[in-house]
Formats: structure tokens, C-alpha cells, sequence
């Protein structure tokens, strides 16, 4: 492997062009597919066939459009590990063939409501460095889905807010969709967001809160308002039903029979994900972006302190963490004069886009900090508590990373082409493009390091792009012709050498490259330079970066390949690239499989 600190050792690959149908890694490099869509996850589940789809079998195998990705091994002997992810959507277009047949559009609704949540498969190997199989069969294995049972946490559990006529307590709500990227708690758990909930949900509600989530009374791109009435807010009794998601949820991806949670405590908005550190006292810190053009960044502070060890008791309080705490929203302020920041993205007289900034609250020791909203109303439309406490008007917060050994806590802003248009905001110093397309990263240090802190400082590390085409790039003061041209920064992972891992989504639009996966080096004299190490399929999404460096090993879900396509004009094979014509009983195969990859030494 690499010189020690240095990291995985590849030579950054050429970008690729938007059109290549292929998975492209560094020399010296294979990859192979570890699992994907449709793949039977239970001893008796049916093989994948897509000829012969049914609610029933999705149920049992793994999910469609996996995103957020963990990789935990089990053991010492690292020959066992479980496989953690999140299904976030479905493209209908390529997975069914045309109809318009009602009943057969109402069975694509139900497999599609099997195909989203998450999944646990439990992953084996012959040895340290091997590439690993799923292991079908293995206790481990679970399929989270738009059904299974949820329990909410925290101060707006039970409220009026979240009742409905199913579920008068309002406090178990069914399932779980649009879930993007997540994060491992130090305890073992997996969190996961709740992201583009509004677009599963009819709502006849024109209130604030409805509006300012992006809710409306029109039929659903998915449809499933057809089979279960709970996602028609039009229905007496179901008016709450959408105040019942976009949360951050946390499963215990080692017990498969233990109830998935969501927690109030975290607020609702459209929750890329949430990244947790132990701050110097022993409290929790979690660190979430909300994904909307113009939405905020946010960090929740436990109340309680996290207990150390693998007992029982410590593993239940600590799964307790998130269930109470106070909840702060950013405000960044530039150092720079605004004269200076013309939104070309060409930095200011001080060398750095920089600055301090402030988390302001929301909710702290059980009590609102807005006038005028109660702490339920505060954790349910925890937007509109933000837009009055003054927060920053942030491009698309994804990923908010905490750095395991440094502290510092990286986003990523993944792009915001209405920054500047006519009757929206400016740039200013922590956003500074117009028409910001190939988005940027903000670092920010706590004061004092401790992630408690109510202060911080912040510069960017990155303002991305293709440095060839576009000026109004930096990476923090690296010789932009000497890194991989890089766009709309997505989900953030860190290597054990401290690096930060980017991958991304949107390349293909912005820069003309398909997405992949970047290594970024933050410290000592190459600070800033960006290396790609590997590159997606036509139209798809890099998501969920792992790196186990130690182990040489790199693993990446791959999102919506070939979603541009349809499905008799599929644009992506991937992963088999092969017409299975010669097992006609497994279907025709020809259809691109959203997956999870793992890329290994040769
Ligand atoms: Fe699902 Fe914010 O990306
Ligand atoms: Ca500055
Ligand atoms: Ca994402
Ligand atoms: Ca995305």
C-alpha cells in the first residue's frame, strides 16, 4: 500500500466522458459488483427476474437505487462484515415495460414502494484484501421498505401534529423513502435521511409548513396515493400523514429484529443525512444539511453523554442519544468586503473566502427559541423555525462530514443555480458564485475544536469546476491544471489516512464527465489537490463512498445508471453488460442494475 499517511497509492485516472457505459479504476485496480438490484437477500427468495416482478419478491430482495453506503466489519478476522444501504428512489421508466393497464400500474406502485428503504446483507470473504459475496441466507439480512413499522423519538413523538386516523398515538408511522446518505454512529447504529419525502404525497394543506416543504394537490410522480390512502392528504384522518417524514432515522443494522426509529429531536426538513462526533465532554454532535436550493446546515447536541464499551446497557443508553438534546441552525458572516464578492467566483483581496459564524437555536434544554412556535411545531417544521431565527441561505447542503481526527466539520454544497436570479439571494461570501453550477466545500472549525460550541470559523476548501473551461475555480491554493476537474460534490467519507473521499452528481450535465469518486488531500504542502479514482456508468450517480484503506479496498453505490433511457431504449447494461437470452426463466435481463461495487488490488 501507500506511503503511511498518505493514503491509498492510484494515479488519478483521466476524467471520462459522459457517454461511456463503463465503471473506469485507477491501474493496477478491478472492481466487481457486490450486490444488486433485484438480488435474492433470503434462502427462499425468488431469483430476480424482470420479466416477473411482484411486490412479494422485492420484499425479499435488495432494493433499487442504492445510495448511502457502510461497509462494518464483524469479527477480527475481518472475513465477515455487514453491508448497510439505502434504496432512495425508483425510475420506473426503466424498470417496467409501458402500460396503461391500471391494474398492472397499481403493482409498480407496490413493488415500487418494496424497492425504496434500506437494506442490511450480511457480507463474507476468504480472507483480508479479497473481494467479498453477499451472503444470501445470513442472519444478518433485512429489507427495509415504504411499510415496515417505525416508532418516533423525542419531544414531538405523540403530538397532534403527527396523528393520523391509522395511527391515533402518532408515534408509528410506516416506512421510510427518499432516504439519500446516512452515517454509522459511534455506537454501531446506521442513520439515514429522509429526503424528498414531499414528492411521494397528494396534500390538499396550504398552510406555511406544507408549502414550505413542497407539498401540493396534485397526483404524485409515484402514484402510490392509488393503493394506500394514507399518501392522499385528501382522505379525512390522513392531513398529518406527510409530517410523518423527513426525519433522520437510525436502525440497528446488528439486530435484524429490533424496530427501525425516527427522531424528532433532529428536526424535519429534507434531510441529506447526519454525521455524529463525540465532542471533548462526551455528548453527541450530529451534523445534517438540508437539500434544497436556499435551505440551511444544522447540528443537534445531545443532552446526555455517550457511554464507552460494547455492553448492552451502554449500547441502550447510547442509543437513547438522539432522542434528546438541543437543535442550532448556521449563520455564516464573511470576512471580506461585499463589494468584493461579485459572484464570479474569483476570490477577494484576502486570498480566502472565509469567515466566522454562529449556530443559533432552535430548540435548547426542552424549550423553544423561536417566538410564536412551540418545540413540536419547532422539530416539524423546523424550516420555518430556521428562516426565522436568521439562518444562512446555504447551496444544497449534502454531506456535513465531521473529520475523525481534526475535528473539523467539512460540507458539501452541491450546486445552486438560482443564486443570484431575479427575486433570490446574492452571493456572499460562504456561497459567492451566481448561477453556482458545479458547487463548492465549506470547512468549518468549531471554536476551541469542541463541537458543543456555539462559534466558528470557516473557509472553503473547494470551489469546483473543470479548471480548463472555467476560471473561478480554487482548491485552496493548489495548482488548479494539476487536479481532476471535479463537479456538484455529493457524499464526503474520509480515509485512515485522514483524507477526504468526494463523490459526485451532476458532473455529466455541468463539466461533460461522467461522476465518480475523488481523493482530496487537506493537510501538509498538497492541500487541495483532487485526484479521481474511479468513474460511474453512463447517467449514473456516485454515491456512499467507503474507503478501508488498510485493506486497499474502495466501495461505491452505484445510483441510477442508464436513467435517461426507457425501457425498451435502456442507455446503461450495467453491471453484467450481458444479454441473458440463454436463461430465458431469468428474463431478458437487459436492463441496468443499480449496485453496490467494490474496487480492489489486482
Ligand atoms: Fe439525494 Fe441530496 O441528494
Ligand atoms: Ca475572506
Ligand atoms: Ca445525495
Ligand atoms: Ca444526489
Amino acid at each position: 500500500g501507500g506511503r503511511p499517511g498518505t493514503g491509498l497509492s492510484f494515479g488519478a485516472i483521466d476524467p471520462v466522458d459522459a457517454a461511456v457505459d463503463e465503471v473506469t479504476v485507477p491501474r493496477g485496480y478491478r472492481w466487481e459488483p457486490i450486490i444488486r438490484w433485484g438480488d435474492p437477500l433470503f434462502s427462499d427468495a425468488p431469483e430476480f427476474n424482470p420479466d416477473r416482478q411482484s411486490p412479494g419478491a422485492q420484499e425479499q430482495q435488495f432494493g433499487y437505487n442504492n445510495d448511502y453506503l457502510d461497509i462494518i466489519p464483524l469479527g477480527r478476522r475481518n472475513r465477515e462484515a455487514l453491508l448497510v444501504c439505502n434504496h432512495e428512489y425508483t425510475n420506473a421508466g426503466i424498470m417496467f415495460a409501458e402500460t396503461s393497464n391500471a391494474r398492472q400500474l397499481d403493482k409498480q406502485a407496490r413493488i415500487e414502494m418494496a424497492a425504496h428503504g434500506m437494506a442490511v446483507v450480511g457480507l463474507g470473504r476468504d480472507g483480508k484484501g479479497e473481494p467479498w459475496k453477499y451472503v444470501r441466507g445470513s442472519r444478518y439480512n433485512r429489507r427495509i421498505t415504504a411499510t415496515t413499522r417505525f416508532e418516533l423519538t423525542g419531544p414531538a413523538a405523540g403530538s397532534k401534529l403527527l396523528k393520523t386516523k391509522a395511527d391515533p398515538d402518532g408515534r408509528y408511522p410506516l416506512g421510510t423513502f427518499g432516504n439519500c446518505a446516512g452515517g454509522t454512529t459511534p455506537w454501531g447504529t446506521v442513520l439515514s435521511g429522509e429526503e424528498n419525502f414531499n414528492t411521494y404525497f397528494v396534500s390538499p394543506d396550504t398552510g406555511a409548513g406544507a408549502k414550505r416543504y413542497g407539498l401540493a394537490n396534485k397526483p404524485s410522480s409515484y402514484g402510490w396515493e392509488r393503493v394506500d390512502k394514507r399518501f392522499d392528504g385528501n382522505n379525512k384522518g390522513y392531513e398529518n400523514e406527510p409530517n410523518r417524514f423527513g426525519y433522520i432515522v437510525e436502525i440497528d443494522p446488528h439486530d435484524p429484529e429490533s424496530t427501525p426509529r425516527k427522531h424528532t429531536a433532529l428536526g424535519r426538513m429534507k434531510h441529506e443525512g447526519a454525521n455524529v462526533t463525540v465532542a471533548p465532554d462526551g455528548r453527541v454532535v450530529a451534523y445534517m444539511g438540508d437539500d434544497e436550493r436556499f435551505d440551511y446546515l444544522y447540528k443537534f447536541v445531545s443532552r446526555e453523554r455517550m457511554r464507552k464499551g460494547n455492553s448492552k446497557a451502554a449500547k441502550r443508553h447510547n442509543m437513547s442519544l438522539l432522542t434528546d438534546g438541543d437543535l442550532y441552525v448556521a449563520k455564516f458572516s464573511g470576512n471580506s468586503p461585499e463589494s468584493e464578492i461579485d459572484g464570479s467566483g474569483s476570490l477577494p483581496s484576502d486570498g480566502e473566502f472565509d469567515g466566522s459564524g454562529e449556530w443559533l437555536p432552535l430548540v435548547t434544554n426542552g424549550r423553544s427559541r423561536i417566538d410564536g412556535m412551540s418545540v413540536d411545531e419547532v422539530l416539524v417544521f423546523t424550516r420555518l423555525a430556521a428562516d426565522k431565527a436568521g439562518a444562512t441561505k446555504m447551496d444544497r447542503c449534502e454531506d456535513v462530514q465531521p473529520h475523525p481526527g481534526s475535528g473539523r466539520v467539512y460540507v458539501a454544497c452541491t450546486n445552486n443555480t438560482d443564486r443570484g436570479k431575479t427575486g433570490k439571494e446574492g452571493p456572499t461570501e460562504v456561497n459567492p458564485r451566481t448561477s453556482n453550477r458545479d458547487g463548492h466545500v465549506v470547512e468549518i472549525t468549531e471554536r476551541r475544536n469542541d463541537a458543543t460550541s456555539t462559534r466558528f470559523g470557516w473557509t472553503l476548501l473547494l470551489v469546483c469546476g473543470d479548471p480548463a473551461k472555467n476560471d473561478a475555480t480554487y482548491f485552496s491554493g493548489y495548482p488548479a491544471e494539476q487536479v481532476s476537474p471535479i463537479s456538484c460534490p455529493d457524499n464526503l467519507a474520509f480515509d485512515d489516512s485522514g483524507n477526504l473521499w468526494i463523490s459526485t452528481d451532476g458532473a455529466p450535465s455541468t463539466i461533460g464527465y461522467n461522476d465518480g469518486l475523488f481523493k482530496v488531500t487537506l493537510a501538509g504542502k498538497n492541500r487541495g489537490r483532487v485526484q479521481q479514482f474511479l468513474s460511474v456508468p453512463t447517467e449514473a450517480e456516485t454515491c456512499g463512498p467507503v474507503v478501508h484503506e488498510k485493506d486497499g479496498m474502495v466501495f461505491v453505490a452505484v445510483q441510477h445508471p442508464g436513467e435517461d433511457g426507457s425501457y425498451r431504449d435502456q442507455h446503461s447494461y450495467f453491471p453484467d453488460y450481458v444479454q441473458r437470452s440463454d436463461k430465458p426463466e431469468q428474463g431478458s435481463f437487459r436492463l441496468p442494475r443499480p449496485s453496490v461495487i467494490q474496487v480492489y488490488r489486482d
